[in-house]
């Protein structure tokens, strides 16, 4: 979390409007204070403005008097982590002198200790935050006569943490950008230097931009850029072209950024699969090319189980992909939360193929787990949708791009249909290598038909957002609600329930259908909507046996179904389509996400920035 947007211009002097533009696309990542700072042409001097709250407090409060001319500006966008979000905490911090300005996505672990020492010093503190002691790092060293970049480059050495920083010099007239942890993405294009946490404000500039490694550092100065370690060794660094439009990353007419992503589903997963997929020559069927993906025919027979990391939504659409997997490749699976596994002892072998899933790839705690699997020397998959982010360095065996394209909306929509859809493509590009046939064997020639009428079937889904905004305004004031489902569905239950929870603020929770005469039954009476997803061809007679049990209680059922199921007393049915069984999680998520979008727009709830809410999880 927090975003970190810079600019220095080579002869503009709208650095201040360009980078208030990119924190707009980079307040998924955070949004309770911002802050910016911004060499002041007429004194040469450093100016500062942070506002809590919104971006929009700070936009009001830079532009309040009028247009700011300034070649060189860098700006934040907090989730507060040490220290409360009030104006003083927000980013950027100041040195003693006021000639150096520091913004900071992070954490740095050994800030009491630095502070202490630097304090000792005569360095004067005046935010409770840990990223101040950067600036002051950065200006001590500088009293020792380094030059900026020196004083960089050896402040980054004896941070301990994870750190994306942006720098400003006022003596210098320069900027550094530090990267050791979260992203870093930097451009240069008509010497105007662009640096930003993720590619999104960039791609309005340009589509080719550079993403730093750990342990790099740039430094740009008079319209020239150098890239090179933290052990100042330096380093050339070509771009790479980014084929997201600028028009991926406005609302295009929609009322907020996650109703735009959800209807996008159907272009997102035909994009998914489309290059990957064919059918599979005069012998019928279907090949799968995972390009990019080094995993051997060794690798996999040689694997007793498939380990899934994963963190929130990214961790159902993994849970989702166990099924998958233990279906048609008949290989155990095990699906870990990031935040626990490097502390529960779990016992990794040389042998296991890890996989890592994360929409950002940067999510601290799944990337920490996948450090700890490399180091036990097992082989890691990533399947992400940021091109470049950390997971990907983190992936031995390479990387499956859910090709989403830019997802703003706090709440995951159409990044995770795009996950359950590469967890199915490397189960069967997993098959394919092992040659195991699955009990009943597979029709490979259906799934190929069911996967290309993918798309089409998603959009009959959203054909019925009307319907389904009908029956959101019966429910909008319940205070509970239980989703319900079985199977290769519980996982779909356990996202619609977190949907609404992120979005509209109800408690939900996502419960096996089978599991719940086992506790949560107590909770049902007539005030309790229970939202059972069920299909005519898994289990269905059982889930019924389910909703008789509700009935019984009182409990008012909505459906979601690929058939009409045989039982009266349903009080909404929203009917999908039917698709086999492994792609069935895609449809009827959809309804999910459509359902709790309603819900929170009624409610009037912040829908695209929930709030406490952070798009990527940075820190542990
Ligand atoms: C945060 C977000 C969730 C997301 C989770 C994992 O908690 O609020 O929506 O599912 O991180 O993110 P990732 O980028 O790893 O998929």
């Amino acid at each position: 979390m927090c975003g970190i947007m810079g600019f220095s211009g080579h002869e503009a002097q709208n650095s201040v409007e360009i980078v208030l533009g990119g924190l707009k696309s980079l307040e998924y990542r955070g949004y309770d204070s911002s802050g910016i700072a911004y060499f002041d042409l007429k004194g040469g001097k450093i100016k500062s403005v942070k506002k809590s709250g919104k971006l929009v407090n700070l936009s009001n409060e830079v532009n309040g008097n009028g247009k700011v001319k300034s070649d060189t500006a860098i700006g934040h966008i907090r989730w507060a982590t040490h220290g409360k979000p009030t104006d003083i905490n927000a980013h950027p911090h100041l040195d003693c002198s006021g000639k150096i300005a520091i913004v900071h996505n992070g954490i740095i672990e050994n800030h009491v200790s630095l502070k202490n020492a630097l304090a000792k010093k005569g360095h004067r503190f005046v935010t409770e935050t840990d990223s101040e002691v950067i600036a002051h790092l950065i200006e001590d060293f500088i009293r020792e006569k380094k030059t900026f970049y020196e004083a960089v480059r050896l402040t980054s050495l004896r941070l301990e943490g994870a750190f994306a920083i942006l720098a400003l010099s006022a003596d210098e007239k320069s900027v550094a950008a530090v990267k050791f942890g979260p992203p870093l993405v930097i451009a240069l294009k008509n010497g105007n230097f662009y640096a930003a946490s993720d590619v999104s404000p960039l791609i309005e500039h340009t589509q080719d931009v550079i993403y730093l490694k750990n342990s790099e550092i740039a430094y740009f100065q008079g319209g020239k850029l150098s890239v090179g370690t933290f052990s100042g060794r330096k380093v050339s660094r070509a771009p790479v072209r980014i084929d997201w439009d600028s028009s991926r990353a406005a609302k295009s007419g929609f009322s907020h950024f996650m109703q735009k992503e959800i209807f996008e589903q159907p272009s997102c997963l035909l994009d998914t699969f489309s290059s990957r997929v064919s059918a599979g020559g005069r012998k019928g069927g279907l090949k799968v090319s995972l390009e990019g993906i080094k995993l051997t025919g060794d690798d996999i027979s040689g694997a007793s189980r498939i380990v899934f990391v994963a963190c929130g939504s990214s961790y159902y659409a993994s849970l989702a992909s166990k099924y998958v997997l233990e279906k048609i490749c008949g290989l155990p699976s095990v699906v870990e939360y990031g935040s626990e596994f490097r502390y529960e002892n779990f016992p990794v072998l040389k042998s296991d193929i890890f996989v890592g899933v994360s929409q950002s790839g940067e999510t601290a705690d799944t990337n920490s787990a996948l450090e700890l699997a490399r180091s036990e020397k097992a082989k890691v998959v990533s399947i992400t949708n940021v091109p470049g982010s950390q997971i990907t360095a983190l992936s031995n065996r390479g990387v499956i791009y859910t090709h989403a394209g830019p997802e703003i909306g706090v709440a995951s929509t159409k990044a995770f249909t795009t996950q359950l859809l590469c967890g199915v493509l490397l189960s069967l590009y997993i098959r394919e290598k092992s040659g195991f046939i699955p009990e009943g064997g597979l029709n490979l020639e259906e799934l190929f038909k069911d996967l290309v009428d993918l798309p089409k079937k998603a959009e009959e889904i959203l054909f019925m957002d009307d319907a389904i905004k009908e029956i959101a305004k019966k429910y909008y004031k319940s205070a509970n609600f239980l989703y319900l489902g079985r199977g290769i569905l519980y996982p779909i239950a356990l996202e619609g329930a977190l949907k609404l929870k992120e979005i509209s603020y109800i408690h939900a929770e996502g419960y096996p259908a089978g599991e719940m005469k086992h506790g949560p039954i107590a909770l049902i009476d007539e005030n309790m909507p229970v939202l059972f997803l069920l299909s005519k061809n898994m289990l269905s007679s059982k889930t019924i046996s389910n909703m008789e049990e509700i009935k019984a209680r009182g409990g008012k059922i909505i459906a979601v179904a690929d058939y009409e199921p045989e039982i009266e007393g349903i009080s909404d049915l929203i009917r999908i389509p039917e698709t086999e069984g492994i792609l069935s999680p895609v449809l009827y998520t959809i309804p999910l996400q459509l359902f709790a979008y309603h819900i929170a727009a009624l409610k009037g709830t912040d829908i695209d920035q929930p709030r406490n809410l952070a798009k990527s999880v940075t820190v542990e």
